[in-house]
């Protein structure tokens, strides 16, 4: 189960912005043997379980759960990620499961996919400042191909309302699923899931508490 970020006191702007820099995830990844749980997102299994495989694109990849996950449902998975560190964890958690899965550093503020080639691009929980998300979901989109998927999931805004659930202090850069559909032309895609999804986490205090994941899942026609 994820936990949420507990840091005692509150953070300062210099503080949150290197939060999101490379060498903060390199840290991260690097310090502990496990940040996450291994389990692939519970929003990626939902929407992709039913999907008959193809090229995936993970975005943001992290320790390459998700990516490890659609690789062994027989997924030709590339993971992308700013963090060194994430992607050799990415790598080492593919050959622990016997599957391959490419890695490729990108920084996705500037980086842009090949367009209309994956049959599913993946992005979990990759929060950015507003002008940079719009960019970002504009690029991810473009690389779906005729017929295939996009699923972006985030932390919702609305846990920001709970402080015991503990999220960053970034509310500019939560989002809705309503708004990342706001930027597909419904004449080309068709809107398979835009919702607020309820999940058990464990906040701040160690206590059970319920979040919301922005869910978008959208099929280009
Ligand atoms: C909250 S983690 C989510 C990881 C994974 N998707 C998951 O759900 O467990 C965000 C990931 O995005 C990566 N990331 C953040 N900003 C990035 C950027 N500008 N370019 C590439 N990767 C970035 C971080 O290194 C981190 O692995």
């Amino acid at each position: 189960m994820e936990h949420g970020h507990g840091h005692g006191r509150a953070m300062t702007a210099e503080e949150v912005r290197a939060m999101f820099e490379a060498p903060a995830w390199d840290e991260r990844y690097g310090g502990a043997e496990l940040v996450w749980s291994g389990n692939p997102n519970p929003q990626l299994v939902a929407e992709v379980d039913e999907l008959t495989p193809g090229t995936a694109l993970d975005v943001g990849a992290g320790e390459g759960a998700d990516a490890v996950w659609l690789a062994r449902r027989g997924w030709t998975v590339t993971a992308v990620d700013f963090s060194k560190v994430a992607l050799e964890r990415v790598a080492e958690h593919a050959a622990e499961q016997g599957v391959e899965v490419a890695t490729e550093q990108a920084d996705v503020r500037t980086w842009a996919p090949p367009e209309q080639t994956y049959a599913l691009v993946n992005s979990q929980f990759m929060h950015q400042p507003p002008e940079v998300f719009t960019g970002l979901v504009a690029r991810l989109a473009a690389a779906v191909a005729p017929g295939g998927h996009l699923v972006v999931v985030g932390h919702h805004p609305k846990d920001l309302e709970s402080p015991s659930i503990g999220r960053p202090p970034v509310p500019e850069m939560l989002f809705t699923a309503e708004e990342v559909a706001a930027q597909l032309d419904p004449a080309e895609w068709e809107i398979v899931a835009a919702d607020a999804r309820p999940r058990q986490i464990i906040g701040v205090d160690g206590e059970p508490v319920t979040g919301h994941d922005a869910v978008l899942h959208a099929r280009r026609r």
